[in-house]
């Protein structure tokens, strides 16, 4: 066999690129909603009405792509601290949102699901919630789930009352089962957490599932969030070297 006249450029060119980190579940907090307004010299209930049209096409680019779970985080427990207006706004769009697209998803297989809590809500906005995760709950498509009156922190709360309320003993209690009393229990851990309007913190999402969750930040705000800002989020994703407290590859 001849001699390679270069044996250390050869042996780089033959060592097999890394696969890419798998992707079941994708988080968004879908940020900017006010900013994308206020540019404009809108209302920003304009905005948050832009940032539920967005809603659909970013589903589909990732059904699209086989993303089995979406989560979208729309309104924190701490959003209820805005004026009453906006929540007021917040509130009607949420039910535009369903009125629109509940159909379509269902059409497309989408299962939906809710995180967090529905009694805060007007009862006939908490129904309609209700009718469409009963429509579509047997659903075998993409897993969306809807975080509306959610934070992680009240999540992880109600988990350790259940708990306690179901004389669980300590000995018992291990991260499985904690996973299995919060909202997502059966849902994987989200791999990819994209924050849309430009800030890099979680903002009280996901906190325990996001304990090895990949995090992207774009100052694209949410409305603008569109196919191409998806890819670029991806590509990004598929170069990241997911580690879980090992050691780097070599
Ligand atoms: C995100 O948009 C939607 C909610 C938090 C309800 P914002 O309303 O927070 O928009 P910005 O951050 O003020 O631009
Ligand atoms: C995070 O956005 C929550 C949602 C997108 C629903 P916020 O606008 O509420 O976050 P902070 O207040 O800037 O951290
Ligand atoms: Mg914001």
């Amino acid at each position: 066999m001849p001699q390679s006249p270069h044996p250390d450029t050869r042996k780089k060119a033959t060592k097999p690129s890394p696969l890419p980190p798998p992707l079941k579940h994708v988080g968004i907090i879908m940020d900017g909603n006010g900013r994308w307004a206020k540019e404009r010299g809108l209302p920003r209930i304009e905005g948050h009405r832009a940032g539920t049209r967005n809603i659909r096409p970013v589903v589909e680019a990732f059904a699209r792509r086989g993303i089995p779970y979406l989560t979208l985080f729309a309104f924190s427990t701490e959003n209820w601290s805005r004026p009453d207006w906006e929540i007021k706004g917040l509130m009607q769009v949420l039910g535009e949102a369903i009125d629109r697209e509940t159909e379509e998803f269902h059409r497309h297989g989408v299962r939906l699901c809710h995180l967090g809590h529905l009694d805060k809500l007007a009862p006939a906005l908490r129904d309609k919630v209700r009718q469409a995760l009963e429509l579509t709950k047997n659903n075998t498509g993409l897993s969306l789930s809807i975080a509306f009156n959610y934070g992680g922190r009240a999540e992880i709360l109600d988990a350790l009352r259940d708990i306690i309320r179901d004389h669980i003993p300590p000995e018992a209690v291990d991260e499985a089962l904690i996973s299995r009393y919060l909202y997502t229990s059966g849902q994987p851990d989200p791999d990819f957490i994209i924050r849309t309007g430009g800030d890099l913190r979680l903002s009280n999402f996901l906190l325990w599932q996001s304990a090895y969750s990949e995090i992207y930040c774009t100052p694209t705000y949410w409305p603008d969030f569109n196919e191409e800002e998806i890819e670029r989020a991806l590509e990004n994703y598929r170069r990241r070297e997911r580690r879980f407290g090992g050691r780097p590859s070599e």
